[in-house]
């Protein structure tokens, strides 16, 4: 059986590095490890320019029709000036708002090899493996009522509205127990409870998750500030951390610097199973954007591309072996001092472009 992947290379570097993955995906499918079907689209400005919107309804229908989807960046000065709805970014919160994509994984693994360049000491970051599994379509993002209110008297009232439910706290927390269960074994969770009500239920509803389907799981709280302090201060002692979309965006944006650079950082964003086809919607993308500043270039730096083409197969086709191997290569290929300029740091050898370092990691 093969399996389908839908890929949306998207805006400036985004065709670049996602060349790496399909070269990857295709020495796979000639070994006959996997069988991969690729099917390409258009998202963000190129889209734009093809048919006028972020992203097609055909495109979208072969999104949702796909295994998963993996889509490189969308974005770019070309564009700032298209109509709001039709912006870049907009393709992008259409995929994640119509596959109902409501985890957001986004691992921090630093790599021995690049220890030197994470903003934290060596000692603290070298073997450094944590994934932060975000709430990425409730909150404080979009709860009701949200607007701006004018008082009348030259004075306004700006309101957001924090917002969760039972079924979304219970849906997010399963996602962190089941992938703490094939890592590390452990949790922790984290709201700010001694001020919010959100946080109050939060706390209540992981601790029943908890105690009645992952007891052999190892659980633990702390609050979201006192998490930001943990993670600059002891990183090392995390393996999964869940909390909701606003402390989970900033949270995770600090996790990243932790590692180097934003050229290596994959991420996963995964839907609910379908009760037909018992599979899960999921989009892979860098966390980086579309880097107009060095795109065409060829210099970009491919992995965080070619990593959550190995969040993939692990994630939503269970080929945890591949994946392995895919970590692996790039482990050694970064150990071998292979560099694109992004990573540069202290390494001596010299820069390698983009199709370099991903033959190299092919090889
Ligand atoms: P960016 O992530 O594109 O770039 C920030 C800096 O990191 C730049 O100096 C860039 O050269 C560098 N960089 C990023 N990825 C790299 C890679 N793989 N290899 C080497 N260097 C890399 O963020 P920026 O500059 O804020 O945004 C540029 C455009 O991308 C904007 O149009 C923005 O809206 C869009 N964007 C899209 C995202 C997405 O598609 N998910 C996410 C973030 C921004
Ligand atoms: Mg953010």
């Amino acid at each position: 059986m093969a399996y389908k992947l839908f890929v949306l290379p998207g805006d400036g570097i985004g065709p670049e590095v996602m060349a790496e993955v399909e070269k990857i995906a295709s020495f796979f499918t000639q070994e006959g490890s996997a069988a991969f079907e690729i099917e390409k689209g258009l998202v963000g400005g190129s889209a734009y320019d093809a048919h006028g919107v972020a992203i097609s309804d055909a495109d979208m229908a072969r999104a949702d029709a796909a295994d998963a989807v993996l889509l490189a960046a969308v974005g770019g000065p070309k564009w700032d000036a298209v109509p709001y709805e039709v912006r870049p970014e907009a393709g992008l919160l259409r995929l994640r708002k119509d596959l109902k994509l409501f985890a957001n994984l986004r691992p921090a693994v630093c790599y021995p090899a690049l220890a030197d360049a994470s903003s934290l000491k060596r000692e603290l970051v070298d073997g450094l493996d944590l994934m932060i599994v975000r709430e990425l379509t409730g909150g404080v993002y979009f709860g009701e009522p949200k607007q701006i209110i004018d008082l009348g008297n030259g004075q306004q009232r700006a309101i957001d509205t924090q917002v969760y439910e039972t079924y979304e706290i219970e849906r997010i927390g399963r996602i962190a127990f089941e992938l703490a269960r094939k890592r590390r074994k452990k949790v922790t969770s984290s709201e700010k409870r001694n001020v919010m009500r959100t946080g109050v239920l939060w706390h209540q509803i992981i601790n029943r998750l908890h105690d009645q389907e992952f007891p052999d799981v190892t659980l633990e709280h702390q609050l979201a500030d006192a998490l930001g302090m943990q993670l600059v201060r002891a990183p090392k002692q995390f393996d999964v951390i869940v909390t909701d979309n606003l402390f989970g965006d900033m949270l995770s944006d600090v996790a990243a610097m932790l590692t180097g650079s934003l050229g290596m950082l994959p991420s996963a964003s995964l839907g609910e199973v379908d009760s037909q086809t018992g599979k899960r919607k999921a989009l892979y993308e860098p966390v980086h954007g579309s880097a107009p500043d060095i795109a065409g270039k060829g210099i970009a730096n491919p992995i965080a591309m070619i990593a959550s083409f190995g969040m993939a197969l692990r994630y939503s086709f269970d080929l945890g072996a591949l994946a392995d191997r895919i970590d692996n290569a790039i482990a050694a290929t970064l150990a071998k001092g292979l560099r694109t300029a992004d990573i540069k740091g202290s390494s001596t050898e010299p820069t390698v472009s983009t199709t370099q370092m991903g033959d190299a990691i092919l090889k």
